[in-house]
C-alpha cells in the first residue's frame, strides 16, 4: 500500500490507472468507513482513499483542534482492507492563499446543516472538488449518513460535470441503532445512552409512516422518545432536499441534529 502526502504525486501514481474507487474521509476511521472502502474495493481495480482534516469546513469553535486523529491506526485498517493508495494531505499542499473558492447553493447549502454551520458546504464542496481532480476517479464512495453533503456532492458533479459516479452507501451503526461517528468517542457512557434515542425516534418515525402521512404527528411522537440537550432540527425533504409536507412513500428523508453534552450529531432515515 502506498502513502503519499503530496497531490502532484498523487497525480502522477494514478496517471495511468484506469478504474479508481475513491473514499474519501477525515481519518479515525471505523466501521462506517470501512464499509465504503470495502465496497470500492469490490467495484474497482484501484482503491484510494483520502485522509484528510479539512480546515476550512470546520468553523470557529468548532471542534478542528480536537478532531481525533489516528493516522497510524488508519493506515492499518486500510491495509487489511486492500487499499491501494492513501493520500494523506495537508493544508500547506492543498491550499493557498486568497483562492478561488466554491460556494454552497444558497438554498440546499445553507438549510439545516449549512443552517447552523453556515459555510461548512462551502469549505466540504471546495476540498472534494480538489481531491476529486487530484484523483480523477471513476467512482467516489459516500455515506447517507451525511445526507445532505451526500446531496450537495452529487449535485456538484453534474453543475460541474464530473465524469464521476457517485456511489451512495448505507449508515452503519452499532447494535443498538447509534450511528458510527468519529465523534461517538466524545460521548460519556451517560450521553451514549442519551444519543441512542436520536436512532430510536428515527425508526419510530420510519414505523408510524406507513400509516401516518401528517409530519407534525409524527414529529411529536420523535419529540417524545428524544432525550437531548439541544433539538436543532426534525425535518422531513424528499431525496432532493426539498421540504415536504407530507410524507412520500419511497421518497423522504427524516432527519436529526441535535447536541448530546457538548457533542454534535446528525442522523436520518431515508423512507
Ligand atoms: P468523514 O466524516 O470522515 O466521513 C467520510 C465518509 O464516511 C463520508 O462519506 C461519510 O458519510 C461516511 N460515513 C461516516 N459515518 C458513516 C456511517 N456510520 N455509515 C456509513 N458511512 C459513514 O464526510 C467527511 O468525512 C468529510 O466531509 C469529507 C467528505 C471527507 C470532506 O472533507
Amino acid at each position: 500500500m502506498k502513502i503519499i502526502t503530496s497531490p502532484k504525486e498523487v497525480q502522477e501514481f494514478l496517471k495511468y490507472k484506469k478504474n479508481i474507487g475513491f473514499v474519501p474521509t477525515m481519518g479515525a476511521l471505523h466501521e462506517g468507513h470501512l464499509s465504503l472502502i470495502k465496497k470500492a474495493r469490490e467495484e474497482n481495480e484501484i482503491v484510494v482513499v483520502s485522509i484528510f482534516v479539512n480546515p476550512t469546513q470546520f468553523l470557529p469553535g468548532e471542534d478542528l483542534d480536537k478532531y481525533p486523529r489516528r493516522l497510524q491506526a488508519d493506515f492499518e485498517i486500510c491495509k487489511r482492507a486492500g487499499v491501494d493508495l492513501v493520500f494523506t494531505p495537508n493544508s500547506e499542499n492543498m491550499y493557498s492563499e486568497d483562492e478561488i473558492l466554491i460556494k454552497a447553493p444558497k438554498i440546499k447549502g445553507y438549510i439545516l446543516e449549512g443552517f447552523f454551520r453556515p459555510g461548512h458546504f462551502d469549505g466540504v464542496l471546495q476540498v472534494v472538488n480538489k481531491l476529486f481532480n487530484i484523483v480523477r476517479p471513476n467512482r467516489a464512495y459516500f455515506g447517507k449518513k451525511d445526507a445532505q453533503q451526500l446531496y450537495l456532492i452529487k449535485q456538484m458533479v453534474k453543475n460541474f460535470f464530473f465524469d464521476i459516479e457517485i456511489v451512495e452507501c448505507k449508515t452503519v451503526r452499532e447494535k443498538d441503532g447509534l450511528a458510527l461517528s468519529s465523534r461517538n468517542i466524545y460521548l460519556s457512557e451517560e450521553e451514549r445512552k442519551r444519543a441512542l434515542t436520536i436512532s430510536k425516534a428515527l425508526k419510530r418515525a420510519a414505523k408510524l409512516s406507513t400509516n401516518i402521512k401528517d409530519i407534525e404527528t409524527i414529529k411529536k411522537e420523535m419529540e417524545n422518545i428524544l432525550n437531548v440537550d439541544e433539538l436543532q432540527y426534525i425535518a422531513f425533504v424528499d431525496r432532493d432536499f426539498n421540504y415536504i409536507n407530507e410524507i412520500i412513500p419511497n421518497n423522504t428523508i427524516i432527519l436529526i441534529a441535535a447536541k448530546v453534552g457538548e457533542t454534535r450529531l446528525i442522523d436520518n432515515i431515508w423512507l
